[in-house]
This record gives structure tokens, C-alpha cells and sequence, in this order.
């Protein structure tokens, strides 16, 4: 049987429930995929394990002092690496060093993290293309919800011309309860707090960023565009009043924070901002902690995904999607006689 071994940077709720789920999937990577796979090393900002043999589940709650970074992850021999640290998309965050030193390695790189992919996207995908490396993102990429799945598979051949998508759970929660629980922003952001569903500093979510993050990674990752963050307009929702819901609710309008991107012959344009939807549009029903994406294309039309999951199980449901993929390709490349080491 084929060995594949992971480590995972970045061990908070996202990495352990990455950990933990790949190690209950081991059965189906054999019985699916042929394939043995062994979680060699897991580390946080200061401590990590590591096993050639294979960390198992119970042993994962006793880290070891002085053992990270990116030497740490690369001594543990993975073949592939799953990144789940801090983002940060104005220095690239933690994640950066591992996810450069797995791709310039050309080991196979699981990023959920979205702040290295937004600040060195064009480096990162140059590194892997040159190194033969697999780059994958649906963590990142609004995770539960398809977003660059659908662009590579679904609709591949289409001319995409616009989307818009409901990317963030947390701003798409507060809209709800402002228009249908009477709350205004303060008042929905403590009960959001309560719940553990908003930071204790909302603003990466509130002011549209952690939507123009996934926005960019969709054009840049999903349709070869190159859009940094000087290139989008952004704005959040914190700065609605009570007297904008009242009126929304006059018109029966549904607000939503929506990245969109439209794209012609010369440019793709890419704003961040408050959208109203009438009853009858689809994208007014994606309620609560939902998330939504539309993509409108030349030959096929409107295409409307909608979905959430449970969170970190979601995430990291998400990021071993990517790990099948990965062991799919690997295998047809490894098959085909292009595997190189796979
Ligand atoms: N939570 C979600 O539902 C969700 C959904 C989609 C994407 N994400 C993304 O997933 C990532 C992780 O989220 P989370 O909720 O798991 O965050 P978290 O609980 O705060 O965990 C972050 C982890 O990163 C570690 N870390 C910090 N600096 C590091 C370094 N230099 N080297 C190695 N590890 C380092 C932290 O270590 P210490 O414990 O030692 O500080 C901690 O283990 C974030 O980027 C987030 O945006 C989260």
C-alpha cells in the first residue's frame, strides 16, 4: 500500500478537527484510494509532535514544548502539508514560511488559511507550478461551500462573467438578525459573540475583509486573475442603522453582504458591499450562518450554490476534500507515468 504522510501547521480548533477527522477517514483512504496515510507531525506557535510511525488521536493532546516551524514540519518527511494557522493577508501571517517551504520542496500543500494565499497568491502558484507541487484551497476558499470546485469542474469551458457570493457567515448571521429580530449591529454582534460564532474583534469580518480575502482567492485560484486588495472597493456592514433596515424592510428588501465580481474583455472588477435582493431572488432565502456563491456564465447560465456546515468539522471536511483530490491525481499521474517520486 501507497504511504502518504501529512503534517499540519496550525493546530487550533481547524487543525485539530483536521487531525482528528483524517485519522478517523484512515479506512476509507485505504479501501478508496489504496492509500496509507500516516499524520507524521501536528504543531501550534510553540509545540508540535512528531511520529514517522504515525501520531494516533489520543496522543494529540500532548504537544511537546520548542517542536514548530517550518524546519520541524519538513525534518517529520510529509508528503503533504495542511497549513491551518493564523490569517493574516497584510503579511502573509505564519502560514507563508510553511506553505513556501512545502511548495518550493515540491510537496503538495492544503492551505485553509486564506492571509499568505491573498498576500503571495501569484508567488505561491509560481513556486508550485515550477516544483510540480499540488496547491489546494477550499479551506480558504469559504470551505463548506463550493466556490473554485465548481469553477474547475463544473463549469469548466464556460467564459465566466459575473459572481456574487454571501462569503461570510459571521456579517450574513448579523444582517438576519438586525432585519428579522428587531437588533440593531451592537446588539447582534454580543449575541453572535455569546454564541462563539464572531471574534472578539469582528472587524476582519464586519468591514468586508474576510470577504474581499475569498474573493480574491476565488479570482486568482478559480479564473488565473491576479487582484490584490488595492485593486477592490470594500465596505462592511458597520455602519448600517436602524433607519436602513427600516427602509429595506418598506421596500421588502433583503440585504446581504456580497462580494462581486464582474468580468469583460478588458478588466475584472471586484467591490465588497451591502446588496439588496427581492423575495423572489434565491440569494435572499440564504439565511443565518449560510453562505452562497452565483456564478453567471456565457453557455450555462446562472449556477447557485448554497451551504454551511457545522464549524471546525465543516473546514476541515473541506481541506481533506482536497487531500482526495490530491490522492486521486497523484495516482492517475503515478499511473500514467508522471508521478515522478509518487
Ligand atoms: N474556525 C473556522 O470555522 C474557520 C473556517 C474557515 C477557515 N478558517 C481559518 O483556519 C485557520 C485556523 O482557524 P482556527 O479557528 O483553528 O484558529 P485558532 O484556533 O486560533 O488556531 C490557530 C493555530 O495556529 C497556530 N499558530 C500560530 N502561529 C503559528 C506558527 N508560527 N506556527 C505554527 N502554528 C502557529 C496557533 O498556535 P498556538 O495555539 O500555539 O497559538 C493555533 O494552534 C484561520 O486562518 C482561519 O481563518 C477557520
Amino acid at each position: 500500500m501507497n504511504v502518504i504522510r501529512v503534517a499540519i501547521a496550525g493546530f487550533g480548533g481547524v487543525g485539530r478537527a483536521t487531525a482528528n477527522l483524517l485519522l478517523a477517514r484512515r479506512d476509507r483512504y485505504r479501501q478508496v484510494h489504496g492509500a496509507e496515510i500516516r499524520l507524521v507531525a501536528v504543531c501550534g506557535s510553540r509545540s508540535g509532535l512528531a511520529d514517522a510511525d504515525g501520531l494516533e488521536a489520543e496522543r494529540l493532546d500532548a504537544l511537546e514544548p520548542g517542536l514548530s516551524g517550518p524546519a520541524f514540519i519538513e525534518a517529520s518527511g510529509a508528503d503533504i502539508l495542511i497549513e491551518a494557522g493564523p490569517s493574516d493577508f497584510r503579511t502573509g501571517g505564519p502560514g507563508l514560511a510553511y506553505i513556501r517551504s512545502s511548495l518550493s520542496a515540491g510537496r503538495d500543500a492544503i492551505v485553509i488559511s486564506k492571509g499568505a494565499l491573498v498576500h503571495s497568491g501569484p508567488e505561491l502558484l509560481a513556486l508550485a507550478r515550477s516544483s510540480g507541487a499540488l496547491l489546494k484551497l477550499s479551506g480558504a476558499a469559504a470551505a463548506a461551500l463550493p466556490t473554485i470546485d465548481l469553477l474547475d469542474h463544473s463549469l469548466k469551458g464556460c467564459e465566466v462573467l459575473e459572481i456574487e457570493g454571501i462569503l461570510n457567515a459571521t456579517t450574513n448571521y448579523l444582517l438576519d438578525a438586525m432585519m428579522n429580530q428587531n437588533l440593531g449591529f451592537d446588539e447582534a454582534l454580543a449575541h453572535a459573540q455569546a454564541g462563539g460564532f464572531a471574534e472578539a474583534d469582528p472587524r476582519n469580518d464586519t468591514e468586508g475583509w474576510d470577504t474581499a480575502s475569498k474573493l480574491i482567492l476565488i479570482a486568482n485560484f478559480g479564473l488565473d486573475a491576479a487582484l490584490t486588495m488595492d485593486d477592490l472597493v470594500v465596505e462592511g456592514i458597520q455602519s448600517v442603522t436602524a433607519q436602513d433596515i427600516e427602509a429595506w424592510r418598506k421596500q421588502s428588501l433583503v440585504p446581504k453582504l456580497v462580494g462581486s465580481l464582474i468580468r469583460t474583455d478588458r478588466a475584472t472588477r471586484a467591490t465588497v458591499g451591502i446588496r439588496t435582493y427581492p423575495p423572489t431572488d434565491p440569494l435572499a432565502h440564504v439565511s443565518g450562518k449560510n453562505k452562497a456563491i452565483r456564478i453567471t456564465t456565457d453557455a450555462m447560465g446562472e449556477t447557485i450554490a448554497i451551504g454551511s456546515g457545522t464549524e471546525p468539522l465543516a473546514t476541515a471536511a473541506a481541506a481533506l476534500k482536497d487531500l482526495e483530490h490530491i490522492l486521486t491525481t497523484r495516482a492517475a499521474q503515478a499511473t500514467s507515468g508522471k508521478g515522478g517520486e509518487e
